[in-house]
C-alpha cells in the first residue's frame, strides 16, 4: 500500500500505540499469557505511520517484524508495559492500548523453578495496573484509543469501559467470533465515542487500520 496516496491526516502527531501479549512470570521458565498475535497493533503502527504520524510501539513478544520508520520499544511484562506507556505518553497526541494486556501477575514469582511436588497446585494471582486508565486518568492527557474485546453485550461493555477509564474512543471486538480477531488476519469493530458510533464490518487488519487511524484523527481534531 504505498503511503504517498493516503492524505497525511497526522502529520506531525506523536502516537503511542501498545500492541501484543504481555508475559507475567510464573517462575524462571514459566509464564502466564494470552492468545494476541500482535497484528491488530502492528497494524495500526504501520498505518498511523503511512499516514504521517510519528509512532512510537510498545510491544509484548510477537513474532512480527517491526514496520519501517516506526520506534519500537519491546517489553515482556505489564508493570514494563505500564513504565514505557508512562514514559512515551509524555509528548503524545494520541495513545491507542491494543495490548492484551494479562488481567492478573503472580502474587510472587517464585525465584526459583517450581518443582512438581504435589498433585494439585493453586496459584495465587493479584491484579496486573491497567495501564490505559492510569495514562487516561493524567492530567495532561492524550486522546485516547481503548480496545474491548468481549464475547457478549458488546456494545454495553464497550461503552461502560469507555466511562469507567475516561476514553475518547473504543474499538469494540466481538471475540467469540472465530473467522475475526484474536490470531486471524481479518477483524470487524463497532467503534464508539462520546457522540456517536460507527460500525466497520470485516476486513483485514491492515485496511480496518487505516480506517480506524482517519476516525481517529477525525475525532482529534474535533476535540
Ligand atoms: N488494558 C490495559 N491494562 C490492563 C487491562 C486492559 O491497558 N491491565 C486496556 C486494553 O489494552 C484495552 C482496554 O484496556 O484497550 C480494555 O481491555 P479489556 O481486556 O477488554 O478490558 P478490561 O478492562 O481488562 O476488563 P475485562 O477483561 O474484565 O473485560
Ligand atoms: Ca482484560
Amino acid at each position: 500500500l504505498p503511503s504517498f496516496f493516503l492524505p497525511q491526516v497526522l502529520a506531525n502527531k506523536n502516537i503511542t500505540i501498545t500492541a501484543g501479549p504481555t508475559r507475567e512470570a510464573i517462575d524462571p521458565v514459566r509464564y502466564i499469557s494470552n492468545h494476541s498475535s500482535g497484528k491488530m497493533g502492528y497494524a495500526l503502527a504501520q498505518a498511523a505511520q503511512w499516514l504521517g504520524a510519528k509512532v512510537n510501539l510498545i510491544s509484548g513478544p510477537t513474532s512480527l517484524e517491526t514496520p519501517g520508520g516506526i520506534t519500537k520499544i519491546s517489553i515482556s511484562d505489564a508493570e514494563q508495559m505500564l513504565q514505557a506507556a508512562q514514559e512515551y505518553t509524555q509528548n503524545c497526541d494520541i495513545f491507542i492500548s491494543c495490548a492484551a494486556v494479562a488481567d492478573y501477575k503472580m502474587k510472587q514469582v517464585a525465584p526459583q523453578k517450581m518443582k512438581k511436588t504435589s498433585d494439585e497446585l493453586t496459584l495465587e494471582l493479584e491484579r496486573n495496573p491497567d495501564i490505559l486508565a492510569s495514562i487516561a486518568s493524567l492530567a495532561q492527557k492524550p486522546f485516547c484509543v481503548g480496545f474491548a474485546a468481549e464475547t457478549q453485550n458488546l456494545a454495553h461493555y464497550a461503552k461502560d469501559k469507555m466511562q469507567r477509564k475516561n476514553l475518547d474512543m473504543i474499538i469494540a471486538n466481538d471475540v467469540s467470533n472465530q473467522a475475526i480477531g484474536f490470531n486471524s488476519n481479518d477483524n470487524a469493530v463497532t467503534v464508539f465515542w462520546p457522540k456517536g458510533s460507527v460500525e466497520i464490518e470485516q476486513t483485514d487488519k491492515q485496511n480496518l487500520a487505516i480506517h480506524l487511524l482517519q476516525l481517529i484523527a477525525a475525532q482529534y481534531e474535533e476535540k
